[in-house]
């Protein structure tokens, strides 16, 4: 979910709250809400459904507040309406919170409270943070805070106001992202910097157990301790004009395009003159001739990236890596000693299947490394070693960039370690970071061919049901391509190993059924070749996506060709050109490709 709050000398605090919440709403938009100090006091609106709902219901209101909260949800406890969307308030309007994160022990809570006769207008676990708020008010923002806290159990990140205080916020974080953004005479709390990178860039990442509070003119932090604390204030490098759409249509092809200037700058921040990969600083501390074995450990699009990684690292340097998706990790009784190198990627830093995977790795004795594309996130300051991606800010839901960085990072940190491990040959060393090169190249010829896969988007999107097939690496490329066309265009499709298709999914094959069929690898066309054969016979409208010299385009109805970036790169170009696919799938059905149904950006809950 999206939070901001402003507290400023100008009585726009409903306008900033907008503005900001626009720059969220990638994070959720089930409903939009927000709340805000006026003469005669707190004021709260919230609509369901997308953020415009509520700025059209704005319109009927000219307000005038220095102070406020705003919030947009993605649906935990409580179905989405109205009266379910955040901030929500005491029963006397006293006190309007927001929070992201889930309280655990709500249902106790709420069940005394309503013993004492208090009345509740929401079915959500939020709420009862704000009865209870107004419940144990001393008078005192900051004493009050602290006593519920002790109450709750859970993750948050909350934002308050209260009647008496005009002119303050007060807000916590525990596990959730909460940052404080300092401008003149105004200051702003917020999920994350792209909420108010309008008007200022300095940041305060808050850590868990701060509570700060804030006002036009001063920020008052203080820890777990209860100590009064100065946290450093960072300045975030990403412009405005990053987090816009720069005259696309959608964030999602803006995002698509820019891989190839992602790369380059990738090799030019990471790889120094004499193609030596500077990791050195990001990987202090790690001996990798201590290092026994891996583990990669990652959600959704990040996950399928983890994919590439640990073939780039058993391919590159023979060593076992195991990959896990975050929310199974600790439940897969990994093998963990000190011994162990434990990667999580993530692109937002926040999602918390994988920040709790890194706990647990951490506490059995792994050394954690994070691989992030966002400064100053949860994770990056919870692991022992971080490398960032260079993606820029991501705002289409659907991922497309950061997944290109992420593998970028694991590959050239494969080269990294196979460096320093002794185990690559100067020449193959040279070739592997040249073929970088190559790659963008490639990304971008594919670009400029990008209106043949929208010629294929428009034949396939009314179909229902589809298959991604691929063999070896190929069958990771599946995973991820597949997992782009459900989550933009509601089309079940499901990514089969090539081989393993006839051994009981064949049976869903049927006229009018998808395949998407991936074959990068030469050694391998042939039986993938026989695989498509498999299924035409059977009525399937197949997509073939190689690169040159396959025998696919032989036995295909369409087919996507990239050109040879070489074997270990080229799936990645493959992925670019399922993420057109997607892409323009969704653009032809008329879906609203940036913020696809049900999904949010990053997801804070378990
Ligand atoms: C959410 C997003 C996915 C993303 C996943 C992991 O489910 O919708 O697109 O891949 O989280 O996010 P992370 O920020 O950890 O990479």
């Amino acid at each position: 979910c999206g939070i901001i709050g402003y507290s400023g000398s100008s009585a726009n605090a409903v306008e900033v709250l907008l503005e900001g919440l626009e720059k969220v709403e990638y994070r959720g938009y089930d409903s939009a809400g927000i709340a805000f100090v006026t003469d005669t006091g707190i004021q709260i609106e919230k609509k369901e459904g997308k953020l415009e709902n509520l700025k059209n219901h704005m319109k009927n209101f000219e307000v005038l507040s220095y102070t406020g909260i705003g919030h947009t949800r993605w649906a935990t406890h409580g179905v989405p309406t109205d009266r379910n969307a955040h901030p929500h308030y005491s029963e006397n309007k006293d006190v309007a919170l927001i929070h992201n994160g889930i309280i655990e022990n709500y249902a106790e809570i709420k069940k005394e409270l309503l013993e004492q006769g208090v009345k509740f207008s929401s079915d959500t676990d939020t709420e009862v943070v704000a009865q209870l708020f107004s419940k144990l008010y001393d008078g005192d923002l900051y004493s009050t805070l602290k006593k519920v806290l002790k109450r709750i159990r859970g993750t948050y990140a909350f934002a308050i106001i209260h009647k008496d205080f005009p002119d303050k916020m007060i807000c916590c974080r525990n596990h959730s992202p909460l940052i404080v953004g300092l401008g003149e005479h105004q200051n702003f709390i917020a999920s994350d910097v792209s909420a108010i990178l309008k008007y200022t860039r300095d940041i305060i990442y808050l850590e868990d157990g701060d509570v700060a509070l804030v006002s036009k003119d001063n920020v008052i932090v203080y820890d777990k301790n209860e100590k009064e604390v100065k946290r450093e204030v960072k300045k975030v490098e990403w412009n405005f004009e990053q987090a816009s759409k720069g005259g696309y249509a959608h964030f999602m092809i803006k995002e698509i395009e820019e891989q190839p200037e992602i790369i380059e700058k990738t090799l030019n921040i990471y790889v120094d003159k004499e193609k030596n990969v500077k990791f050195d600083e990001q990987l202090e501390g790690i001996n990798f001739h201590d290092i026994d074995r891996i583990y990669v450990v990652a959600c959704g699009t990040a996950y399928y990236a983890g994919l590439q990684g640990q073939y780039f690292m058993k391919k590159l340097l023979g060593i076992d890596v195991f990959t896990d998706i975050a929310s199974e990790f600790r439940y897969n009784d990994p093998v963990i000693t000190d011994k162990t190198l434990a990667i999580f990627v993530s692109q937002s830093g926040e999602t918390i299947d994988t920040l709790m995977s890194m706990k647990y790795a951490k506490e059995k004795g792994a050394k954690t490394l994070a691989i992030s594309n966002v400064l100053g996130s949860t994770i990056t300051r919870e692991a022992d070693n971080v490398i960032y991606t260079l993606a820029g800010p991501e705002i289409s839901v659907a991922s497309t960039k950061a997944y290109s960085s992420q593998v970028l990072v694991m590959y050239l940190l494969s080269l990294y370690m196979g460096a320093k491990l002794g185990k690559l040959e100067e020449k193959d060393y040279l070739k592997y970071i040249s073929d970088i090169s190559l790659l963008k190249e490639n990304i971008v010829k594919l670009i400029n061919e990008k209106e043949k896969i929208h010629e294929i988007a428009k034949k396939i999107k009314n179909v229902k049901n589809g298959f991604y097939l691929g063999r070896g690496i190929d069958e990771k490329v599946a995973r991820e391509g597949s997992l782009k066309m459900k989550e933009i265009n509601y089309i079940h499709t499901e990514a089969l190993p090539a081989g393993e298709l006839k051994h009981g999914s064949i049976a869903l094959i049927e006229k009018g059924v998808l395949v998407v069929a991936i074959s990068t690898n030469l050694e391998m066309d042939e039986k993938v070749v026989s695989n498509i054969k498999e299924v035409k016979a059977r009525g399937a409208y197949v997509v073939g996506v190689c690169k040159e010299g396959s025998l696919v385009p032989e036995v295909v109805d369409d087919v996507i060709q990239v050109k040879d970036s070489e074997e270990l790169l080229t799936p990645v170009l493959a992925v670019v050109g399922l993420q057109f696919l997607a892409y323009y799938t969704s653009l032809e059905k008329g879906f609203d490709v940036d913020k696809p149904r049900n999904l949010a950006k990053s997801v804070t809950v378990e």
